[in-house]
């Protein structure tokens, strides 16, 4: 019996198994008994090993295969009708081209195996924010981790009711099973150019092939949240962005909401789940790392976070780095790539001061400190219910959202970029977004060290043209009142000096700038006008009980004009390759940039 009478899904599903041939269909339901019951057969099965149920209650650890550890930019394709559509920062093929190369890698892709139909909710559900998605996939694992992302099962489909408007999301490892075939622990297609992790914006569907792992399979994040959501922002005139959410409550008892769009890898899940040194404030986690927002009958952005659970990088994760993240995962939740220790838990790399005398490492062989290599894969994994932190704010499932305030980029830069800035007003926050960039720190995307510049955090998960993305932006801005938009702020905690130590603490103390973005929309913090925007002025931080000089505090708060002046033909480069669908507003903001530094 199939739990909906839904025409446009039971179609899709009847279609979705003639071309994938499973064995037989699982309606997945979202309940506490089958996510048990999909674990338990996967520890039987030998994919997954139960940790110690005394100091690891409901966890589990899986080793991915070697070729399938992380999400996949370059088999990462976005297929509108037109090329142009898809923009210079994505792959595209033909959308008909496409869906049949991957119908012939889909026949017959799930013989041997359970197709699992999982049909989640991007949000609360019911929110007027949230949107539904149904995902198709042979990987128990997948289900298991979509269950604790999103909300799954019948609800759904209950406030889906007859509508054919959900997200179609289609996924396979890629390795059928022969009668007899014994399975191996992670099922993949191990031939990275089998991959696909394809979009079709235009009818908000997903195909995936090949990978089990993350962004790549766990299709209501990375592709469906982001990549597919941002292009139905655009129609629909709101955001879907690549931003955590926190809830800042001032020693006075005032609340505000900021949003916050880093690059991968500047510490997002760190920052959402801040211990603040300031006395008197807290930080509270709303979300991690996707953020939908849409101006609500107030007149305010208001903002969700369409996620229920963490997926985040396991390694540096520690009590010292993020107390409330180890203080999350110390119970039902799902570990990929981490050391198996003796005495059945899990380790990584910095996860304590002193690593296990021994273990087994993420490709399942014996390790010792010694032994040369990393116990952890660097993109090591937990997944966690959000429900689990210690600082989630109580309305962080508010189907209403909240009103957001204040909006940061940030990126990792040693130099040029102050600790704090404030944009003069939206359309110039817009222009600090759509230039900033981090320096990398692992060669995936270039040389170490080097600028790679990311718009909003977005390049990887815009699901079109980066310049139509752009002007979306300073779209909404001026179908906004300017007094209830967020105002925008540029950060970076990455500062060093000349000879490369770090020049702000960063963690708990990115507090004292939260207090000061905090003063400023409550309108008390004090700020000079600059050419780059506004800073705080000298007295307007707390930096109380720091130990930095007052040279450093200058360095950190000034702006370096010969190095900005320098910035210039780096922007231009990097506007360039939006060609003629950049916002012409956007290139008067870096011309009237020029011109302030000149002046
Ligand atoms: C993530 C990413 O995993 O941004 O969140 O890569
Ligand atoms: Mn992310």
């Amino acid at each position: 019996m199939t739990p909906t009478t839904n025409k446009a899904l039971l179609q899709w599903v009847a279609e979705a198994k003639k071309m994938c041939t499973p064995d037989r269909v699982c309606w997945c339901d979202g309940s506490k008994t089958e996510y048990e019951r999909l674990l338990e057969e996967m520890v039987a099965g030998g994919h997954a090993e139960r940790l110690d149920p005394k100091r690891w209650p409901g966890c589990y650890l899986f080793r991915s295969d070697p070729s399938d550890v992380a999400r996949a930019e370059e088999r990462t394709f976005i297929c509108p009708k037109t090329r142009e559509d898809a923009g210079p920062s994505n792959n595209w093929m033909d959308p008909a081209e496409m869906k049949a190369l991957m119908r012939k890698s889909y026949a017959g892709c799930m013989k041997g195996r359970t197709m699992y139909v999982i049909p989640y909710s991007m949000g609360p559900i019911g929110s007027p924010i949230a949107n539904i998605g149904v995902e198709i996939t042979d990987s128990p694992y997948v289900v298991v981790n979509m269950e604790i992302m999103t909300r799954v099962g019948t609800k759904v489909l209950d406030t889906l009711g007859d509508s054919p408007n959900f997200v179609r999301a289609l996924h396979s490892v890629g390795a059928p099973l022969q009668p007899g075939q014994k399975d191996v622990p992670w099922p993949c297609n191990p031939d990275v150019q089998q991959k696909f992790i394809t979009h079709f914006p235009e009818t908000r569907e997903i195909w995936s092939y090949g990978s089990g792992y993350g962004g790549n399979a766990l299709l209501g994040k990375k592709c469906h949240a982001l990549r597919i959501a941002s292009v139905q922002a655009r129609d629909e005139g709101w955001l879907a962005e690549h931003m955590l959410i926190v809830k800042l409550t001032s020693p006075k008892g005032k609340v505000i909401y900021v949003a916050a769009a880093f690059p991968s890898q500047c510490g997002k899940t760190n920052f959402a789940m801040m211990e603040p040194t300031l006395p008197g404030w807290k930080v509270e986690t709303i979300g991690d790392d996707i953020c939908w927002m849409k101006r609500r009958p107030d007149g305010r952005w208001h903002a969700i976070n369409p996620e229920a659970g963490f997926f985040g990088v396991a390694p540096g994760t520690s009590m010292k780095s993020n107390p409330n993240a180890m203080r999350t995962v110390n119970r039902n939740t799902i570990f990929t790539n981490c050391v198996h220790t003796p005495d059945n838990g899990v380790w990584w790399e910095d996860m304590t001061d002193t690593p296990p005398a021994s273990g087994i490492d993420w490709k399942g062989k014996e390790w010792t400190p010694d032994s040369g290599t990393k116990g952890a894969h660097p993109n090591a994994r937990f997944t966690a219910p959000a429900s689990q932190c210690p600082v989630v704010a109580p309305e962080w499932e508010d189907p209403a959202g909240v009103p957001i305030s204040a909006i940061l980029f940030g990126g990792r830069r040693a130099s040029v970029i102050p600790l704090v800035t404030e944009a003069l007003n939206w359309q110039h926050g817009v222009f600090l977004g759509s230039i900033m960039g981090s320096e990398m720190t692992a060669a995936a995307f270039g040389t170490v060290g080097t600028l790679r510049r990311d718009p909003m955090a977005m390049l990887p998960f815009c699901g079109y043209h980066m310049g139509d993305y752009l002007n979306h932006w300073l779209k909404v801005g001026k179908a906004s009142e300017t007094a209830k938009l967020p105002r925008i702020y540029y950060v970076n905690w990455f500062r060093k000096t000349a000879d490369g130590k770090w020049l702000w603490p960063g963690f708990g103390e990115n507090s004292r700038v939260l207090k000061w973005i905090f003063e400023r929309v409550t309108g008390e913090g004090k700020a000079v006008e600059t050419p780059i925007g506004n800073m705080p002025t000298p007295d307007a931080m707390d930096l109380g009980g720091l130990d930095m000089s007052h040279e450093e505090v200058e360095e950190l708060l000034s702006v370096d004009r010969p190095a900005w002046e320098k910035e210039i033909p780096s922007i231009r480069e990097h506007y360039a390759k939006f060609g003629d669908r950049l916002p012409k507003d956007l290139s008067a903001e870096l011309a009237r940039l020029e011109a302030r530094l000149k002046a």
